[in-house]
């Protein structure tokens, strides 16, 4: 729905979503369009990303509101690396500037906050403002938040496939031992159930090497909406969207 034309509150939004009873356990996001809402304002893309971060925020009480129980945002990707350096840079310190400010009201919340990809990329002070906070919030349960940052899917597959393959040559495991489930096992989202709802802001279609696996029988919802501009009412209207479906997970209705 486009802004401003909205007919009803986040609060009569979530009395449906709630009245529908069903929820989507995991949902997923690719947060997009930061750089583009900036260029509307003829501001520089790094002023999209910090406006941004409120979305985070209002996303993340929405999902708890909505008895979510994982939230899985993509934050920065392994090819958003290859971005100007002034831009990576200033993705970074956002990205302490997040967890550092919002740590407390997380864990007062119940968030248990997961950072997923390859971390050893991070600037020293991002790589320790992220084990503060995912150090201090692991034991919380209220709705599990999966930050992924430095996260390429492809590379999270090799990963795995190259842990499984020294298991086989150090003699722990049988080659016709390995299936879903163990392949599953090695990824970043071990434990993690897969996502039952992906959601891509600023009206892009396509999935940009994030959780090619997981995402297998996800249901999607694209929304035209940029990411700054996308609120708790954006997230239940995809809820909503949701529960109208039928998933067969590739068998026929009952
Ligand atoms: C998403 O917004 C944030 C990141 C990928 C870090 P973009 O920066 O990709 O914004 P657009 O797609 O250029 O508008
Ligand atoms: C995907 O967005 C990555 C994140 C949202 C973190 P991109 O903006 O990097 O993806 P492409 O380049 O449009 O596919
Ligand atoms: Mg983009």
């Amino acid at each position: 729905m486009l802004k401003g034309v909205r007919t009803q509150s986040p609060a009569e939004l979530l009395a449906q979503v709630r009245a529908h009873g069903r929820v989507p356990r995991h949902i997923a996001i690719i947060m997009d369009g930061n750089g583009r809402w900036a260029r509307e304002r003829f501001m520089p893309r790094t002023f999209g990303h910090r406006s941004g971060m409120t979305s985070v925020r209002d996303v993340i009480e929405g999902s708890i509101e909505a008895g979510i129980e994982y939230l899985s945002l993509f934050a920065f990707s392994q090819e958003n690396w290859d971005r100007p350096a002034d831009e990576v840079g200033a993705l970074m310190s956002l990205l302490e500037e997040y967890v550092e400010r919002e740590a407390d009201e997380l864990h007062s919340a119940g968030v248990c906050v997961r950072v997923l990809g390859d971390l050893t990329r991070l600037t020293a002070a991002a790589g320790e403002a992220v084990g503060r906070v995912t150090g201090r919030t692991a034991r919380n349960d209220r709705l599990i938040l999966n930050l992924f940052i430095s996260y390429g899917s492809r590379d999270e597959i090799v990963r795995a496939a190259r842990a499984l393959a020294t298991d086989v040559v150090e003699g722990r495991l049988a080659v016709d031992d390995i299936d879903a489930d163990r392949l599953g096992a090695r990824l970043y989202t071990a434990g993690c159930p897969d996502p039952d709802l992906l959601v891509r802001t600023s009206g892009e279609q396509r999935i940009s090497n994030f959780l090619l696996w997981q995402l297998a029988y996800s249901e999607l919802y694209l929304s035209p909406v940029l990411w700054p501009d996308f609120t708790r009412s954006d997230l239940y209207d995809a809820i909503l969207s949701f529960q109208a479906r039928e998933r067969r997970f590739g068998r026929v209705s009952v």
